[in-house]
């Protein structure tokens, strides 16, 4: 059973710049709420409750502000910062502390999932007892991500990361899930040609002891990408649709607390006293 998650928020936004130059990606808005409340609210559906946020050095502050200790939503909020992007399972190495024995959750805190299932697949996945489990979802252009090639029975046959040539439309989305050996495995990983250490070769290191299982989210499901600007507007727009539409709030943070039973009336009260006079807080008025 997984009970802790780790967000990664760190990062430069080079690809973004100059919105990124003062603020970090994952605080800029995606509608009508920072980015981060995405990945957070999907660890939340998970029902975890011990978050750990990397974010880059500089910006604990920033982030501060936003989401101060977790104590409204019913959960508990740490941070730590990351000097530099050193790569996605440097995650582990900074966190090892914070996971002690335990196992664990990855969200790429660029990462937006939604669709109808979802939290029962998330509860699903959180069972997993041993080995790493990855996400799958078909795209149109694998080649900007780390693309998995899979059998009949979903059995992962190979997996790669941004392959030049076609291996299959099969994207591997930033949303993992390990065992407490994914620290033991992390700190042996060495550094690729660009500098970092890649996620692909932790994967393989499960997936050669036959440990890497994999999950689908199939054409009802929708896993948007926040990588570009025109990716972030798009992104913008579908939750902008959604929301207008239904009259529901995509990951607002504190609807999933309340529905966890982990809030009740006071703290929603608090949040609304946090946020102040705005449309987010006329949204949590309803509520109660
Ligand atoms: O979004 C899914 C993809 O994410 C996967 O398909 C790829 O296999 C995986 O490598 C990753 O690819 P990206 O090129 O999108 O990774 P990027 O370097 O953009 O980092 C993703 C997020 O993680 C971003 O919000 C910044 C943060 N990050 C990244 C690195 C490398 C950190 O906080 N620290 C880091 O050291």
């Amino acid at each position: 059973m997984i009970k802790k998650g780790i967000i990664l928020a760190g990062g430069k936004g080079t690809r973004m710049s100059p919105l990124t130059k003062a603020v970090n990606k994952q605080l800029l808005p995606i509608y009508d709420k920072p980015l981060i409340f995405y990945p957070l609210s999907i660890l939340m559906l998970a029902k975890i409750k011990d978050i750990l946020i990397v974010v880059n050095k500089g910006q604990l502050e920033q982030y501060k502000k936003i989401l101060p200790d977790g104590k409204n939503l019913g959960i508990k909020i740490n941070f730590i910062e990351q000097l530099r992007p050193r790569g996605l399972p440097d995650a582990f190495v900074l966190g090892e502390k914070f996971i002690g024995k335990s196992n664990v959750a990855l969200i790429l805190g660029d990462n937006f999932f939604y669709g109808q299932n979802l939290t029962s697949k998330l509860l699903n996945n959180v069972k997993l007892n041993r080995g790493a489990k990855i996400v799958l979802h078909k795209v149109q252009k694998p080649e900007l991500y780390g693309v998995a090639k899979i059998n009949k029975n979903n059995r992962i046959l190979t997996i790669k990361e941004k392959p030049k040539k076609f291996l299959s439309d099969l994207a591997i989305t930033g949303l993992y899930f390990f065992d407490n050996k994914v620290v033991e495995f992390s700190k042996k990983l060495k550094p690729s040609k660009r500098g970092e250490v890649e996620i692909v070769d932790l994967l393989n290191i499960y997936k050669s002891k036959k440990q890497l299982s994999a999950d689908l989210i199939g054409r009802g499901g929708a896993w948007l990408d926040t990588g570009s600007i025109e990716d972030y507007y798009k992104t913008s727009s579908f939750v902008s649709a959604i929301e207008n539409r239904q009259g529901f709030k995509i990951a607002c943070i504190e609807e999933i607390a309340l529905n966890n039973k982990w809030i009740k009336k006071k703290e929603i009260k608090n949040s609304i006293r946090f946020y102040g006079l705005c449309e987010y807080s006329n949204y949590l008025k309803k509520l109660i």
